[in-house]
């Protein structure tokens, strides 16, 4: 596999969390590993690498080893959806993870409740000033008046959902081997772990793998419910109508060079 400068892994779990963003790389090739499909193109006028990791932290660690080790990338991208666990998240807001944990990590009395074995660490933090630039850039994109201005993510699809404007927050994310949806385990979770804003079942393990091979990384989450009671029917109806625009959004405008008030794209590019 040749090694092409600066090009940038793009991940998430479901295919309807990352169809629109493969749409948009009309030039792209497809080569199979490990049972996956990595699309290699551009988005943007940028070398990306797009791949579905499929769902949980085995097959998220996996895929982002790929694309660190086998597709040379230089940075990850993760996008797609999450359940909302702090008070201010709501179900179309996104959050920017600034921290992630598995939040069913217990090798216990070994080694503390989340730590990591052998890493001494419970909390992997993506680097801080490309999780500002992160945060800026979505915020732009989800403003009133570019949502207004339509695009990929219009108002129109947000008041087809009922959404509200969406909020961009930074801050914890957790991952783990489950999909949250009672109430009771939210409380679980908040009570542990009371920063925590959204649970998901792939960040972590993305962020180890990275932080492990030293590359940056980005872990962009859209809140398509609340973990709780109603979770199974919010998730799907969520999932199948605004998740991949959402992705499509925000990635676009994470890569796009002439963004306003940017010199290159947030990660650095000309
Ligand atoms: N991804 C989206 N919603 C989720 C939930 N409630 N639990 C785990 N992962 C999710």
């Amino acid at each position: 596999m040749s090694f092409v400068a600066d090009r940038i892994g793009i991940m998430a779990a479901m295919p309807e969390e990352l169809q629109a963003l493969i749409d948009s790389m009309p030039d792209a090739e497809v080569v199979r590993r490990a049972g996956r499909d990595f699309w290699i193109g551009h988005l943007q006028g940028r070398a990306v690498v797009a791949v579905l990791s499929r769902i949980g932290k085995v097959a998220a660690a996996l895929t982002t080893t790929l694309l660190v080790a086998e597709f040379g990338v230089c940075a990850v991208i993760f996008t797609g959806v999450a359940g909302g666990l702090g008070a201010a998240v709501r179900v179309g807001d996104v959050v920017v993870a600034d921290a992630l944990m598995q939040h069913d990590m217990d090798a216990s009395p070994l080694f503390p409740k989340y730590e990591l074995p052998g890493q001494g660490i419970t909390r992997l933090h993506p680097e801080r000033s490309l999780t500002r630039r992160v945060r800026d850039r979505v915020a732009e994109v989800l403003d009133v008046s570019s949502l207004a201005a339509g695009g990929a993510l219009s108002q129109v699809h947000l008041d087809a959902l009922g959404l509200h404007a969406p909020r961009v927050h930074m801050g914890l994310i957790v991952s783990g081997d489950q999909f949250v949806s009672s109430a009771a385990d939210c409380d679980t979770l908040r009570h542990h772990l009371p920063d925590v804003l959204a649970v998901e079942m792939e960040g972590a393990a993305v962020a180890q793998v990275c932080h492990d091979f030293e590359v940056p990384y980005v872990i962009l989450r859209t809140i398509s419910d609340r973990a709780d009671d109603t979770a199974h029917v919010d998730f799907p109806r969520f999932i199948s109508t605004v998740a991949s625009r959402y992705s499509q959004a925000m990635v676009l405008g994470l890569l796009d060079r002439h963004a306003d008030q940017h010199v290159g794209d947030v990660f650095g590019a000309a």
